[in-house]
């Protein structure tokens, strides 16, 4: 299918200003298939909130107003990628639709080798698989959880060299993702060559706010592992918004073409993976590289965990979706949504006084626990108590992104989070802008009445990834004080 949106569509951003002076993200898109939400009262809420454990993660759906979970395999798919899917090659071995993803994927990343796997985490079970030994070292600008949690289940550690400004919630630096290129070299000094499994980007970089890397960032990390001889790995899950940061806030890439970026930033790297539920607004995942030998090295563990080398453990439908979706990365108004939106919602939230996470990132609005809910000490888990209490007061379903997403220390200790956030993702042309309003309407009165949220204790801690499944229980009786504030404030409930 030929598909040719990128000569057609202007390369401009389509933020708009109004008569009035406003600035609007104008969609660029019309929603064809809706889906009825529900917004239950804050009696229900609080309800629905208990029986999850106070955990985000264990609600049911049906009880959430605004799912601003993640935008991890909820993004919105376009027309071509649903008739793509009706023209999938149904076959265990050699479907044409491998073939068809693996050409969109060699003209998307410039690279020649292409191995599928179920989603972003199953590439990075392959990765450290064949890269990671016990006692080897990782070194990264900032961690994901489940890349971290791989590399550590080998026996290998992490270090994160992101620079100090990526730390700061509150900053005027446009690319936080950024790797500190003294920090890098002196822990491959510390560690030896030898001894590093391999360096990783992380575009977009998720845990610290969704904060870009620079192109010119990423050269010089290329050109140091060069010369050390280093393994380096892209993780592209959140180019798409890393992307459209290069070509806004880095001078030299405003006039250049999408696909040249893309191609320059795979070709920087060794190996490049992504989770398809992010990257093409699909489902799925991918490693690619240009390297015979890298290639060898992982290809066999592809049908050992995922599914044989033509699917990779994924629906041919979901392989053609990415196709499609990889291609329409490159159209300026796909991507620029999901940071136009993010900005939206963070300047109200902001005009309002709430703490959040500058400059705005890619992937979701960051509200920052550390300032919203100072008086919660970070053992009784305060972005877990935020996220739990903005559930109550508007239906909306955020994700903790603090102490509760790290691992305990080896001795049992808890390992207290750099940064205590609650992330409200925003996943691609899925809500609009009065949806967006709601949010940070709720979320302010929150604010306004932060003082009444209390701490969590653990109920239940799982030993891994403790914060999908761990359930957690307030301390005290805050949450039902707050809805009866609430119900003073909003009489009708909603
Ligand atoms: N790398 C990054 C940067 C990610 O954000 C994710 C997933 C993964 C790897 C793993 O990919 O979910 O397909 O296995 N992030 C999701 C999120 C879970 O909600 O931010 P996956």
């Amino acid at each position: 299918m030929q598909h040719n949106i990128t000569k057609t569509m202007p390369q401009t951003t389509p933020q708009v200003t109004l008569f009035s002076g406003e600035n609007i993200p104008l969609e660029m898109h019309k929603v064809r298939m809706v889906q009825r939400i529900n917004l239950l009262p804050v009696q229900e809420r609080l309800a629905a909130m208990q029986a999850a454990g106070g955990n985000t993660f264990l609600l049911r759906n049906r009880d959430v107003y605004l799912d601003m979970l993640t935008d991890s395999g909820v993004n919105a798919m376009s027309e071509a990628q649903y008739a793509a899917m009706m023209m999938a090659d149904d076959s265990y071995a050699g479907s044409e639709t491998f073939y068809r993803l693996q050409a969109a994927l060699q003209d998307f990343f410039g690279t020649e080798f292409f191995l599928p796997a179920h989603q972003g985490r199953a590439c990075e079970n392959i990765l450290a698989t064949a890269f990671v030994w016990p006692g080897s070292t990782t070194v990264m600008n900032y961690h994901f959880t489940t890349t971290k949690a791989h590399i550590t289940r080998l026996g290998g550690s992490v270090v994160e060299v992101v620079k100090d400004e990526g730390m700061q919630t509150v900053s005027d630096d446009p690319f936080k993702g950024n790797f500190d290129l003294d920090k890098l070299a002196a822990t491959v000094e510390a560690a030896g060559a030898d001894n590093i499994a391999f360096v990783r980007i992380e575009a977009g970089t998720n845990l610290i706010g969704g904060q870009p890397v620079s192109l010119a960032n990423m050269r010089a990390v290329s050109a140091f592992c060069r010369e050390k001889g280093l393994l380096l790995v892209l993780d592209a899950s959140l180019l798409a918004d890393n992307l459209y940061f290069i070509k806004t806030r880095e001078a030299e890439c405003a006039n250049r073409p999408l696909a040249d970026i893309v191609k320059e930033m795979a070709a920087l790297a060794d190996i490049t993976y992504f989770s398809a539920r992010k990257l093409g607004c699909a489902r799925g995942g991918g490693i690619c590289t240009n390297r015979k030998d890298l290639y060898s090295k992982m290809r066999d563990l592809v049908p050992l965990f995922e599914g044989f080398l033509t699917y990779g453990g994924m629906s041919v439908r979901e392989m053609e979706a990415m196709a499609v979706g990889i291609k329409e990365t490159l159209d300026i108004h796909v991507i620029s949504q999901t940071p136009q939106f993010v900005e939206a919602l963070g300047s109200e939230l902001m005009q309002a006084g709430v703490p959040v996470v500058t400059p705005f990132g890619g992937l979701g609005c960051h509200l920052d626990a550390s300032r919203f809910v100072p008086h919660i000490p970070q053992e009784q888990y305060p972005a877990a108590a935020l996220a739990a209490a903005v559930f109550i007061v508007s239906g909306i379903r955020g994700m903790e992104r603090g102490t509760m997403s790290e691992q305990r220390n080896p001795d049992g200790s808890e390992h207290l989070a750099e940064m205590e956030l609650v992330r409200l993702a925003v996943p691609k042309r899925v809500f609009t802008l009065s949806q967006m309003k709601f949010a940070a309407d709720r979320v302010a009165w929150l604010h306004e009445n932060a003082e009444l949220i209390g701490g969590m204790e653990f109920e239940d801690e799982p030993p891994t990834l403790r914060f999908f499944l761990g359930r957690l229980r307030p301390i005290g009786d805050w949450q039902e004080r707050l809805v009866q504030k609430f119900l003073e404030d909003m009489p009708s409930g909603l």
